[in-house]
């Protein structure tokens, strides 16, 4: 097999594990990444790997020619929901204006398929949940809109030059393999927050909002695990024909709020995590948990791992990092 999957943003979190499970599964893969947030130790020997910004063309013309790229998974971005209302511009740079780069020099280059890495921000405040593929999609934060763009982009290069499409709406991913796991260098997810007050308890652990409209007035996420993820990339890439050009949500059909999240930590790890209420930060919804039924019905994809799974992945990441 002689064919290459180009992987964007490869040395982070999510990407580390895509390229570690695409290789299990005997793909090669190539990875570009600018190591803004990733890390050149996420990445084993007989990776690709290209430096560099995902929609820097002489990069870009350089894989193009010297490889036959079958695949290419999107997933560098800007990532941050309360950033992306500071520093807007960044986003609708880093993640938009970029992609229209990359998806010009895959037309240009006659690479066909595309799995993109958007993101439940794209609905919004839900106004019903679960929340499935039709849901209205109005962003509240820059993040959102960003990625929304994207997938309208993709959707219009589908039509103009036949790209064929899978676009990924993930939820709230986490978890750890034995060889990866979340390593970025200014941490604002939960869970690995959690585990590390919990391991090293070095820094104040914040729960932003007690006042939502929710159960316990915290915000509440549907979690999933990053080898999910992973196993949908490799369902997409396998059976691409019979799926090309749909959307999916991936999650795990289940909402924890913050407080729930320490509550079973707390359980499992026989602790009694402290933490502070701050307010609520701008750009966050009360509530985001999907549906999947999509993604069963088509991909033949559901979520297998279980919040313990997780937890306790994460926790053996962090008890022993390989970088
Ligand atoms: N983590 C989640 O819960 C979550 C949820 C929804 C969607 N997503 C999406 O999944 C993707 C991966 O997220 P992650 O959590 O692994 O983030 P991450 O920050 O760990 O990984 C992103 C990688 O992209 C690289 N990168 C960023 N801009 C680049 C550029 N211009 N050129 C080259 N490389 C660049 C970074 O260095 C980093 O290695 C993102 O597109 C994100 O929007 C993540």
């Amino acid at each position: 097999m002689n064919e290459y999957i180009l992987v964007t943003g490869g040395a982070g979190y999510i990407g580390s594990i895509i390229v570690e499970i695409l290789q299990n599964n005997g793909f090669k893969v190539i990875v570009i990444d600018n190591l803004s947030n990733g890390k050149k130790e996420a990445l084993s020997e007989d990776v690709k790997f290209f430096k560099g910004d995902f929609a820097d063309t002489l990069i870009l013309n350089k894989i193009f020619n010297e490889y036959k790229i079958n695949f290419v998974i999107h997933l560098a971005a800007s990532a941050n929901v309360p950033h992306s209302l500071i520093d807007p511009i960044q986003y609708y740079e880093n993640n938009t204006s970029k992609t229209v780069t990359l998806l010009k020099k895959m037309k240009e280059k006659s690479v066909k398929n595309i799995i993109f890495s958007s993101t439940a921000a794209v609905y919004g405040e839900p106004v019903y949940t679960p929340i499935d593929e039709t849901h209205p999609t109005i962003p509240i934060n820059p993040y959102g809109h960003s990625k929304l763009m994207i997938e309208q982009i993709i959707k219009d290069c589908r039509k103009a030059f036949d790209l064929n499409y899978i676009i990924f709406r993930y939820l709230c991913v986490a978890g750890a393999t034995e060889l990866h796991g979340e390593a970025r260098k200014n941490e604002t997810h939960l869970i690995p927050l959690v585990i590390n007050k919990i391991i090293n308890n070095n820094s104040n652990l914040y729960v932003f909002g007690n006042d939502f409209n929710t159960i316990d007035g915290t915000g509440i996420r549907d979690y999933f695990h990053v080898l999910d993820i992973a196993d949908a990339h490799i369902l997409a890439i396998n059976n691409i024909n019979e799926v090309k050009n749909n959307i999916f949500n991936l999650g795990f059909e289940k909402g924890y709020s913050v407080l729930d999240i320490i509550n079973f930590a707390n359980d499992l790890f026989k602790v009694n995590i402290d933490f502070k209420i701050k307010q609520r930060r701008e750009g966050d919804p009360a509530i985001l948990v999907a549906s999947t039924k999509n993604a069963e019905k088509k991909l033949g994809w559901k979520a297998k791992r279980t919040l313990n799974e997780i937890l306790l992945s994460t926790y053996n990441w962090q008890k022993n990092p390989k970088y």
